[in-house]
This record gives C-alpha cells, sequence and structure tokens, in this order.
C-alpha cells in the first residue's frame, strides 16, 4: 500500500511545551507540521497567531501546512508565507473569490490548498481541481480537534479522487480530522495522499511510534 504523508495537527500539542512537541516532531517520521489557523468568526473557536506560528517556525524543521479557517484569508497569506508556509489552505465556503485566493497562494511560491466542510459536495471543486495542489477534506465540523470521524467522508474521498483522476489534476487528498487507526488503511487505499492528526498523535504515550504506525499501514 501507497506510504501517507503524516501531519501531526499542532492543536492537539501542550502549548506549554512547544519546543519540546516540535522537537518531537522534528525526530519523528511526520512530514509535515498541520497548523489550524481559527478566526472565531469562520469557525466558533480561536486557536493561534502570528507570535506562536513564529515560535513554531523557530524550531520546525519539517515542511509547515497552513489551514486557514478564517474569513478573508487574502489578508493575511502574506504574512503565513513569510511565517515559512510550504502549504495555504482556505476553505471554499469562506472565499467568493477562490480563484483570486489561489493565484495569490501560488505566487507568493507556496502549494495552494482548498478544504472544505463535510456538508459540502466535492463537486463543488470541479471547475479548480487543475489548479491546486491540494484538496482539504475535512471528516469533522471545522473549529475543534478531537471530534469523532465522520463516516461520510469515505464516500467522499472516492468521488474526489475520482475527479481529480478523471481530470488528470495532480492535486493531493488529505483527510483532516478525527483520523485514528481505525480509518487511516481504508483512508488510504481508497486514495487519500495525507492524513492530518492531532488528538491521536499528541494524546498518546508513544506519539513517535502512532505516526511511525501511520506511515506504515499494511
Ligand atoms: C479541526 C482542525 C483539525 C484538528 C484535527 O478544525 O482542522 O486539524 O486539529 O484534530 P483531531 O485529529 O484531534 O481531530
Ligand atoms: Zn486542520
Amino acid at each position: 500500500m501507497k506510504t501517507p504523508i503524516v501531519a501531526p495537527s499542532i492543536l492537539a500539542a501542550d502549548f506549554a511545551n512547544l519546543q519540546r512537541e516540535i522537537e518531537m516532531l522534528n525526530a519523528s517520521q511526520a512530514d509535515w507540521i498541520h497548523l489550524d489557523i481559527m478566526d472565531g468568526l469562520f469557525v466558533p473557536n480561536i486557536s493561534f497567531g502570528m507570535p506562536v506560528c513564529k515560535a513554531i517556525r523557530k524550531y520546525a524543521k519539517k515542511p509547515l501546512d497552513f489551514h486557514l479557517m478564517i474569513e478573508k484569508p487574502e489578508r493575511y497569506a502574506k504574512e503565513f508565507k513569510d511565517l515559512g508556509a510550504s502549504v495555504i489552505s482556505v476553505h471554499l465556503e469562506a472565499c467568493p473569490h477562490l480563484h483570486r485566493n489561489i493565484q495569490q497562494i501560488k505566487s507568493l511560491g507556496c502549494k495552494a490548498g482548498v478544504a472544505i466542510n463535510p456538508h459540502t459536495a466535492v463537486s463543488l471543486l470541479e471547475p479548480i481541481i487543475q489548479e491546486i495542489d491540494l484538496v482539504c477534506l475535512m471528516s469533522v465540523n471545522p473549529g475543534f480537534g478531537g471530534q469523532m470521524f465522520i463516516e461520510s467522508t469515505f464516500e467522499k474521498v472516492k468521488a474526489l479522487r475520482n475527479l481529480i483522476d478523471s481530470k488528470n489534476a495532480h492535486a493531493l487528498i488529505e483527510i483532516d480530522g478525527g483520523v485514528n487507526s481505525a480509518n487511516a488503511r481504508e483512508l488510504v487505499q481508497i486514495g487519500a495522499d495525507v492524513l492530518v492528526a492531532g488528538s491521536f498523535v499528541f494524546n498518546a504515550i508513544n506519539p513517535h511510534q502512532i505516526i511511525e504506525d501511520l506511515k506504515r499501514l499494511d
């Protein structure tokens, strides 16, 4: 089976020991570090902002994957790029001019991702799928870590895999929310490329082992 890209979400880390947590990820088999930015408007929660991102960047030795759960993300894209973003994903539901957001992110030299909420149809990605580098399929309603995986995500992964393949597009499929050992294998089997995992990694007694298990699913 294909080896997924594993992107632990720092939202579930111990923020009082951020340096230690980042160094743990540096020493692990994690591929990316996933940063959840929430504005209290697009989602009903506020996570962390620029000073914390700066602190993460200082220690992180892995590509930073920014998931912007914010309104008008164009206001901050450049700042996130300057904070070391490799990937910047914006929410389709937050962007009435999505093409413009994608172009902006690409012009900054970052990979452009589009995230969609659990209730948003995969078919809405059809007009832009060839222009993006990643689709972040939300498998929980965005805003909080530690929620239960929504089972209907499996069908959306299949639909998205079909869309990408039928259009000869290159976008990676990232799954975000409630990822654990009970669903990871099937997700990758049906076409997921990137697994985000927050509480499953950081609440574990041995996060290294959990990350390794997510990478080796057979
Ligand atoms: C939810 C965030 C997720 C979250 C994942 O709004 O986008 O990235 O941190 O956390 P778990 O893996 O605990 O669901
Ligand atoms: Zn996320």
